[in-house]
């Protein structure tokens, strides 16, 4: 028998459920490794959407942003998000926008298997970078990986944020305010609210099978964004670069489990 989710109680998942999130998140995970392999110079961001599409549906599976949410006005019109340089999220794929070496580019993907929603994403960049922006990108990526490396049962949601944005702010970035990680599960986003800024200790404390995202995204400049005519695409208000990381995972008796990893793959969640 489902059980009822009543609101704002963070999503927790069973033991079936969780091997539920196991498929999707593998398989989410593995269409981000088929992405990797096609990002160069001269793409479009169409060509990764029509990639994903394609994979997607080879798989039986379903793409969770096409038409999300459902009954709006404007719902987003393909199946994965590209974010390209100062573009924070959510950004539209395009025939009409081709990379360029130097870009930065966000690729999330959130696919659903019998219901179950596996939601990912990585900045890749394209061909060659300068040293300031690899390491804004490989900065956002251990700030994703330290605040992940807190939750066990018994902290709480506010000791994710507090590590993303001390290690973030110490390394000279901003840490973005208005999106933040979300409970997942059944539904695409749920409570709770996971904020990548934050205090030690607040907000809802872990329990076994809460399952949610960390997806912290950093800016070189100013932390604040705006949305653009289209609806969706968020951009920096400095057009400072921002990047992106993102994993779905659940709490364990123990620690974590990161959900969203393909076969082969692992994740050091030490925390010196
Ligand atoms: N995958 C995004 C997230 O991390 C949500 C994208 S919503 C969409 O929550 F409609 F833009 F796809
Ligand atoms: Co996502
Ligand atoms: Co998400």
């Amino acid at each position: 028998m489902a059980r009822r989710r009543r609101r704002n109680q963070p999503v927790t998942l069973t033991p079936t459920e969780v091997e539920g999130m196991r498929v999707v998140g593998k398989f989410a995970a593995g269409l981000l490794k088929q992405v990797e392999k096609i990002i160069e110079p001269g793409i479009t961001t169409e060509d990764i959407d029509a990639l994903v599409h394609e994979l997607t549906e080879a798989r039986g599976a379903i793409s969770a942003p096409l038409g999300y949410p459902a009954g709006s006005a404007h719902p987003f019109p393909k199946h994965c998000c590209t974010s390209v340089n100062h573009v924070v999220c959510h950004g539209i794929p395009s025939a009409r926008h081709t990379l360029r070496d130097g870009d930065i580019i966000n690729v999330d993907v959130t696919p659903t298997i019998d219901g179950f929603h596996g939601d990912t994403s990585r900045t890749f960049i394209v061909g060659h970078a300068e040293p300031e922006v690899r390491r804004l990108v490989d900065d956002t990526y251990e700030s994703m990986r330290l605040g992940i490396a807190q939750v066990k049962p018994g902290g709480h949601v506010g000791d994710i944020g507090h590590a993303i944005q001390v290690f973030a702010e110490g390394r000279g970035h901003s840490v973005v305010r208005q999106f933040a990680g979300h409970g997942i599960g059944q539904i695409f986003h749920g409570p709770p609210t996971i904020s990548h800024v934050g205090r030690r200790g607040e907000g809802e404390m872990f329990v076994p099978g809460m399952t949610f995202t960390v997806e912290p995204m950093l800016n070189m400049g100013d932390w604040r964004c705006q949305i653009l005519g289209d609806h969706w695409t968020v951009v920096t208000i400095d057009h400072s670069l921002s990047a992106q990381f993102e994993h779905t995972l659940t709490v364990t008796e123990t620690g974590v489990e990161i959900l969203t990893l393909a076969e082969g793959d692992t994740f050091d969640l030490s925390v010196e």
